[in-house]
């Protein structure tokens, strides 16, 4: 009992402290071919040699069009294609480095969430020279106005280029730690769908349940949501349910690709501004033990956790099953319910497991720590989980496998 009032005393401290930041979003320019813009937004700012940083297999594969875009308008580059998942301090050393002595001036961070959290480290490193990153862990350390950054997207799920959060991983100590920071958020989001386009179905879907786990579980929180972010997951969320499926079907599909980024840019800044809760996670201690795909786990586990919350989130589950156009008439309840229904049926169809059987006894108090150690206090979920329940959430992900 103490432990809970304790963790919604913080919440709530927490959001008036947070009332009081200034929650920027980038500036978004989206639509087939808006990566076509790079050059004109890196003139606007005065970029003379902007660094690409980027993984091997977008380098290869994506970038060439955007560095063909750079050469036609004269604006010199360099690139960094050596970002690794789960991006390592020594990374993020190397393209500070390479940014210095080359002389750039701005980034272009093009991928997943892993090239743009090394990029976005690189930026904060640069302008925090006698600042380790390890020193800039945790929240508001940064305090500085990063190069001109823009963020390029390859997937339509992380919502990295509008959060405020880079994760590194220290690979001496196994250490995986986030810099937080509202000067994180990048100065533009190029969200072109033809950069999408190549994804296979099976990432398009995972990634884009991502996005709808971002909304959703911030919809559902407490405390934290303002007018902007409530808007934001509402609008999201009625787009994941029309153009997910969409683009899943046909990757081609260049309107479903576009709502898809925009609704997942929109999903990613109501969870920075509102939080996650217990889907992310329970969902990140799969992706420690087992290397469970991020957006997989969390489709997996989102229609658990909401339904294991209950009357909790019943209103707000209801207002987004009117909104998506799945119930609109009966009870909050049956409302809500229908809601998490079309959840579990869009997760048929489009091939992904209702449970995991992968999970092992013996990793199961593993879990559970991590995972109320990760939520509590920070997350302001609308039911609080003591280990028990927390334990029949993970026992009922297994069940439904
Ligand atoms: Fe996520």
């Amino acid at each position: 009992m103490l432990e809970k009032a304790y963790y919604r005393s913080f919440q709530a401290v927490f959001n008036i402290g947070a009332r009081c930041l200034y929650w920027r979003r980038p500036i978004e320019v989206s639509g087939p071919g808006s990566t076509e813009r790079i050059p004109e937004i890196l003139k606007k700012e005065n970029v003379k040699k902007a660094m690409i940083v980027t993984g091997p297999s977008v380098g290869k594969k994506l970038a060439p069009r955007i560095m063909e875009a750079l050469d036609a308008a004269g604006i010199a580059w360099v690139m960094f294609a050596e970002v690794e998942a789960n991006p390592s301090v020594g990374t993020v050393e190397k393209i500070r480095e390479m940014y210095l002595e080359s002389g750039c001036d701005g980034i272009i961070a093009i991928g997943g969430g892993s090239p743009m959290d090394a990029a976005k480290a690189a930026a904060a490193r640069i302008v925090r020279p006698n600042r380790t990153l390890d020193q800039m862990a945790g929240l508001l350390k940064i305090g500085r106005k990063l190069p001109p950054f823009i963020a390029v997207p390859t997937t339509a799920g992380t919502g990295s280029e509008t959060t405020i959060a880079a994760v590194i991983t220290d690979t001496a100590t196994h250490h995986k730690y986030a810099l937080m920071d509202l000067h994180l958020v990048p100065k533009y989001a190029v969200l072109d769908p033809k950069m999408t386009r190549g994804l296979p179905p099976k990432i398009t879907a995972t990634t884009g349940m991502d996005a709808l786990t971002h909304a959703v579980e911030a919809y559902v929180c407490w405390t934290y949501n303002t007018k902007e972010s409530l808007r934001c997951a509402e609008e999201a969320t009625v787009d994941i349910f029309r153009y997910l499926e969409r683009a899943y079907r046909d990757g081609d599909d260049m309107e479903a690709r576009t709502k898809m980024l925009i609704a997942s840019n929109k999903a990613g800044f109501a969870f920075t501004r509102a939080g996650v809760g217990y889907v992310h996670a329970v969902a990140h201690t799969l992706g420690g033990l087992y290397n469970t795909p991020h957006g997989l786990a969390n489709a997996v586990i989102l229609p658990i956790v909401l339904e294991d919350y209950g009357a909790a989130v019943y209103p707000k589950l209801a207002k987004l099953a009117e909104l998506t156009g799945t119930a609109v008439s009966g009870s909050e309840k049956e409302k809500a319910e229908a809601f998490i229904h079309e959840i579990r049926a869009m997760n048929q169809r489009m091939e992904i497991p209702t449970g995991f059987d992968f999970i092992q006894e013996k990793d199961i108090p593993q879990m559970i720590a991590w995972a109320l150690k990760e939520a509590n206090p920070t997350y302001p979920v609308p039911v609080l989980y003591d280990q028990s329940r927390c334990e029949k959430v993970i026992r009922r992900v297994i069940a439904e496998a």
